[in-house]
């Protein structure tokens, strides 16, 4: 066992190495102490404190109400649990869209205020002048690409991308043009497998996969999708390795019943 001034965070470095050894990135969200305390126990390499928090903690339709400082409260939470995976933090909607300087200043207060490795930037293109300034000022970034939930009410729904060509293509040139801009690594969410494929082979940073198939370099769930809290969320690419939803309900009828009917607390439970 080593102790934990002998544990080594994960680094952009270490992400590439991964993808260089052909080993599998692992990845998932979290957005509080102890669900970040296990993703980490367990060796997970990165936690991304996603904005998805605004579905599936607050409650929200869409990521768009989250703010820059939720994210920051709720990545203080997190790093609290975390000794090893690498912290990526997502940029909330508007927190980067309007210019590259407003972006560099919310970018470097998610990294002065927090314990984050990364922000996280959904986009492709049209960022790339924001990801080279960020990157170029120590600021590592994670490109997000395919279905990108801040775009929600362009898509129209949240379908898969790049089952045209047109919009295949673009996605390709948006890959290319965030590795151009120093992005580390890219999430592609919602694409065909073989498009993640040929995007995988097309550069040279890891790309993680959400709904992406199985030829790209890392895969990342959302971590209530995997646990079986999300009960009426049942898309395709969520593996639920448990059915936590469930067993919490159980356990909250159990409670109730065991208060009504006076067996709990028992004596040893007392005082
Ligand atoms: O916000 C989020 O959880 C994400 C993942 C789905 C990649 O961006």
């Amino acid at each position: 066992m080593s102790s934990s001034s002998e544990i080594k965070k994960v680094t952009t470095r270490k992400i590439q190495e991964l993808k260089e050894k052909g080993e599998k990135i692992t990845a998932l969200t979290a957005y509080d102490f102890l669900i970040a305390r296990l993703c980490d126990r367990a060796g997970i390499d990165i936690i991304l404190v996603g904005d998805s928090v605004g579905n599936v903690f607050q409650g929200n339709q869409t990521t768009l109400p989250v703010t820059l400082d939720e994210m920051i409260y709720h990545t203080k939470a997190v790093q609290r649990g975390v000794k090893r995976a690498m912290i990526v933090v997502d940029m909330p909607f508007m927190s980067y869209q309007t210019n590259i300087d407003e972006a560099f200043r919310n970018a470097g207060k998610i990294m002065k205020e927090t314990d984050a490795g990364a922000v996280k930037i959904e986009g492709g293109e049209i960022y790339a002048e924001t990801v080279a300034k960020l990157t170029a000022n120590g600021i590592p970034v994670m490109g997000h690409i395919g279905l990108t939930p801040q775009s929600i009410h362009r898509f129209g729904s949240y379908q898969p991308r790049g089952k045209e060509e047109e919009e295949a293509k673009q996605l390709i040139r948006d890959a290319k043009a965030l590795e151009e801009a120093g992005a580390f690594a890219i999430v592609i969410e919602k694409v065909p497998a073989s498009l993640a494929k040929h995007i995988t082979e097309s550069v040279k940073i890891p790309t993680i996969g959400i709904g992406a198939g199985k030829f790209v370099d890392g895969q990342i769930l959302v971590v209530y999708d995997m646990l079986g809290l999300t009960e009426d969320f049942n898309p395709r690419f969520v593996r639920k390795y448990l059915h936590l939803s469930q067993l919490i309900f159980d356990a909250f009828q159990k409670y109730i019943e065991d208060i009504k009917s006076s067996n709990f607390p028992s004596e040893k439970e007392s005082y």
